[in-house]
């Protein structure tokens, strides 16, 4: 018997939240219905505006968050016969870009603890081809910036941060973003922050690359139907950076709230032989994901949905051993710890509205399983 029961407690619901929004958010659609602009304009420079002060750069509305890392990837003249350092354990998205650019990803592996990139691993893998390294701030928890960083300037490299699952993290006072060359982040319906649709943003440190960023966003032009370059059409429109506008004022307290159920899990599933999200000295997890670890994930995955709550695995196959990257030569057991995650790994319910009562049943289930 598997997943016979209707699901009662998703792993995400954002109709709860939306039925709370829904007032202020068609106030904020009706304005730009009025103004009748609905591409970039207004809205979009505020909300450019507002994320670059927060995070710290030059902020660029884009079409989603694949877009933002296309861009930057292309507007750091990254392509054919460049190596990027990247991690296996992640959403398809940088790899893709990166090939769709020409480029070469070279996975370093990760840490089995936080799940992102290995910093002690990176410089053996940087050769005369290397231009970048793209950590991943997975599941919410900032990648280890410091060290990543560092290695960077020593090589006279770039850092791209990939800020899909992080909006609002930081170490220390720093938000993600902020601590590499470039930071790209999602407004997927399902991110921390979110529009109702695709949308993304770059937040980019250098000022020309921020220009041509802008400029390849609409066709490669920085003067209307003057084109100095191969472009895309990404925008990010008006109603989604409305939207987006709308919802920064509550962000803090869903990230607060977030912060909140991770804590209650962690206390009720203690005793459990799990392994469960950790949050280094210093760091400020956003829990984009709950994601606990146990070599009988498929059997809890089972347990959990028998009784009526839903998980998810992020993600099932490491980036190497997808069938698009099979011209890269990876085989089974090149990263190892990837690898085990991709078959531990388990993510539980977590979003702002989930209720106590509701982690207490999930974090009951889990109790109940045949240990
Ligand atoms: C880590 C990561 N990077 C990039 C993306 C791509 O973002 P989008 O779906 O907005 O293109 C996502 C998610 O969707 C993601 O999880």
């Amino acid at each position: 018997m598997t997943g016979s029961r209707p699901i009662e407690i998703p792993i995400f619901d954002l109709g709860r939240q939306n039925e709370k929004l829904i007032d202020g958010i068609l106030n904020e659609i009706r304005k730009v219905v009025l103004s009748g602009r609905f591409i970039l304009g207004e809205a979009v420079a505020e909300l450019e505006e507002r994320l670059g002060e927060m995070i710290g750069g030059r902020a660029i509305g884009v079409g989603s968050g694949t877009d933002a890392l296309y861009l930057t990837i292309k507007a750091l003249d990254i392509g054919a016969g460049d190596e990027v350092i990247t991690s296996p354990f992640t959403f398809i998205a940088p790899i893709e870009t990166i090939l769709a650019l020409g480029a070469r990803p070279v996975f370093v592996d990760i840490d089995p603890i936080t799940f992102n990139l290995n910093p002690d691993l990176i410089e053996e893998r940087i050769t005369e081809r290397t231009r970048a390294i793209l950590p991943i701030h997975l599941f919410g928890l900032p990648a280890a910036m410091e060290p990543i960083v560092s290695i960077a300037r020593q090589h006279n490299l770039v850092v791209i941060e990939d800020c899909a699952q992080a909006f609002g993290a930081r170490i220390g006072d720093q938000p993600v973003g902020g601590f590499g060359d470039a930071g790209c982040f999602s407004f997927f319906p399902t991110k921390i922050l979110s529009c109702f649709g695709d949308g993304g943003m770059v937040i980019v440190r250098d000022p020309d690359r921020a220009e041509r960023i802008r400029s390849l966003r609409v066709h490669g032009s920085r003067k209307k139907y003057y084109h100095e370059e191969i472009g895309v059409n990404s925008r990010l429109d008006a109603l989604q950076a409305r939207i987006l506008l709308y919802k920064l004022n509550f962000v803090d307290e869903w990230i607060r709230r977030r912060r909140e159920i991770a804590d209650h899990y962690r206390k009720l599933l203690k005793g459990l032989p799990i392994s469960l999200p950790v949050e280094p000295e210093g760091y400020y997890h956003v829990y984009h994901q709950f994601t606990i670890r146990s070599p009988r994930r498929d059997e809890l995955k089972r347990h959990l949905a028998e009784n009526g709550i839903g998980s998810t695995v992020y993600y099932p196959t490491p980036l190497h051993l997808q069938p698009v990257c099979k011209d890269l030569g990876y085989k089974p057991g090149d990263f190892p710890e990837a690898e085990r995650a991709c078959s531990e790994v388990l993510s539980l319910p977590i979003f702002p509205e989930l209720t106590p009562r509701e982690v207490e049943r999930v974090a009951s289930v889990l109790s109940s399983f045949d240990w």
